[in-house]
């Protein structure tokens, strides 16, 4: 399938040009992240595409210099109300990520666009997700539950999460170029939802970007310093990301879900002052990696292989020890730091918002997150709330977003 140019372009100073003109590029996430990796940096932006890919776009698009995370609730009276606003979110979300101008309506109307950022490419691309709660009894949706699909369980070190801050209806991460771009389509969105979809938790974040990012290079720091993305799997293997990010057929899932992927959302606190005061040589065995260069200790280059000589204590060798087996639990981590000002303390509140993707929550997060628990890093994270959630395929034809759940 060719991409249209209304699906992909990209605008150098202002002026739109297509980028897919011709055809010839294919609509998979694949050719979606290579397009994009050059193009999608500061001097340019691109649009991504809503629909005819096979999954949604941002899950494998190069990592963002803004977005955020928000936990959402249904509050509709029915199936039908549902199905209603779940249509009309999908086109949100496509009308936001075209670029197009709204419709200009006549000044005895509120506008229909926000206005915050100008009609054109702003990089933005919206990952919507399923919460647990949504196939409660409210909708008749119990029977096309993903298979795995649970209320996100509290770990060792949860003391600080809470209802509250965790979990949603749906849950919504907003990529794109600038903050400006990222609050734009979060407005858009919920000014059509507005009484039907109620926010829960929200945080912004932010990435400095490397302009070099790839396989074996992460795509920036996180907030205590180090490389963070390194490890990531190549998104360029298909045989891989099919092995371990995009649920199969045969997966025993319902048939709305297959080519979708589990998310994990996790709100950590940093407790930067203490890191601060941390010795390098510590810093650097808690990751197992060397702070300047991300190099595993021992080793000379980012990409190099770490070998772990029989100590599994740091927080690479738990999170993926590569003993046999252990490639079942891969994931594809996505995150922003985020930095929040002071909390009650005066203390910054300052962090990570992880999000990971896996084609099973239970091989890939859960288990991930069960052998961290107890990691030296713990000492200097707190985890404030976050949620699973399961996020559907890109629709395909004149579908919307959730058409294939609700069928
Ligand atoms: C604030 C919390 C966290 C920080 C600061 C952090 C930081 C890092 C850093 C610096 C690396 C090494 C570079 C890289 O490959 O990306 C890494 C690797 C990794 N982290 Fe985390 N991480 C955090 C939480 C988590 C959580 C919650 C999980 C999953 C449950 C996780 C899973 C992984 C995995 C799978 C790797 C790759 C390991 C490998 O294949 O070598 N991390 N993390």
């Amino acid at each position: 399938m060719t991409l249209s140019r209304r699906q992909l372009f990209t605008a150098t100073g202002g002026a739109a040009v297509a980028v897919a003109a011709g055809g010839g590029l294919t609509a998979c996430s694949d050719d979606l992240a290579r397009t994009s990796t050059t193009a999608g940096r500061a001097a340019t932006s691109v649009v991504y595409p809503f629909r005819g890919i096979r999954h949604q776009a941002g899950i494998t698009a190069p990592a963002s210099a803004a977005g955020l995370v928000m936990g959402l609730d249904v509050r509709v009276e029915d199936r039908a109300e549902l199905a209603t606003t779940l249509a009309s979110l999908s086109a949100s979300i496509e009308q936001v990520m075209s670029g197009e101008a709204y419709e200009v309506r006549d000044g005895g109307f509120p506008p229909l666009d926000t206005g915050i950022v100008e009609p054109g490419p702003t990089g933005t691309s919206v990952i919507v997700g399923v919460g647990d709660s949504l196939f409660d009894d409210r909708f008749g949706l119990a029977d096309r539950r993903p298979i795995e699909l649970q209320p996100m369980p509290k770990f060792a070190n949860d003391s600080l999460v809470r209802p509250e801050r965790s979990h949603g209806d749906l849950s919504i991460v907003v990529n794109a170029d600038s903050s400006e771009a990222a609050v734009h389509a979060l407005r858009q969105i919920l000014r059509a939802h507005r009484g039907t979809l109620v926010p829960r938790w929200m945080r912004e974040g932010f990435n400095q970007l490397r302009p070099d990012a790839g396989p074996g290079r992460a795509a920036g720091r996180n907030l205590l310093g180090f490389l963070d993305g390194t490890a990531n799997p190549d998104l360029s293997d298909d045989a891989l990301t099919d092995a371990f990010l995009w649920v199969q057929d045969g997966d025993g899932q319902p048939d709305w879900a297959v080519g979708g992927t589990y998310q994990a959302i996790r709100v950590i606190r940093m407790m930067v002052e203490f890191w601060d005061r941390t010795r390098l040589n510590e810093q650097e065995a808690i990751f197992f990696r060397r702070r300047d260069s991300g190099a595993p200790l021992g080793k000379e280059l980012e990409s190099d292989e770490p070998d772990f000589g029989g100590s599994f204590d740091s927080h690479i060798a738990r999170a993926n020890p590569r003993t046999p087996g252990s490639e079942r639990n891969l994931m594809l981590r996505r995150g922003f730091n985020y930095a929040g000002g002071l909390d009650d303390n005066d203390q910054l509140d300052q962090g990570l918002l992880f999000t990971s993707y896996q084609r099973s929550l239970v091989d890939g997060f859960v288990t991930v997150q069960r052998r961290l628990d107890g990691e030296a890093l713990e000492e200097y994270i707190r985890p404030l709330g976050g949620g699973f959630f399961f996020v559907p395929p890109a629709p395909q034809g004149d579908e919307h977003l959730f058409a294939r759940l609700l069928a």
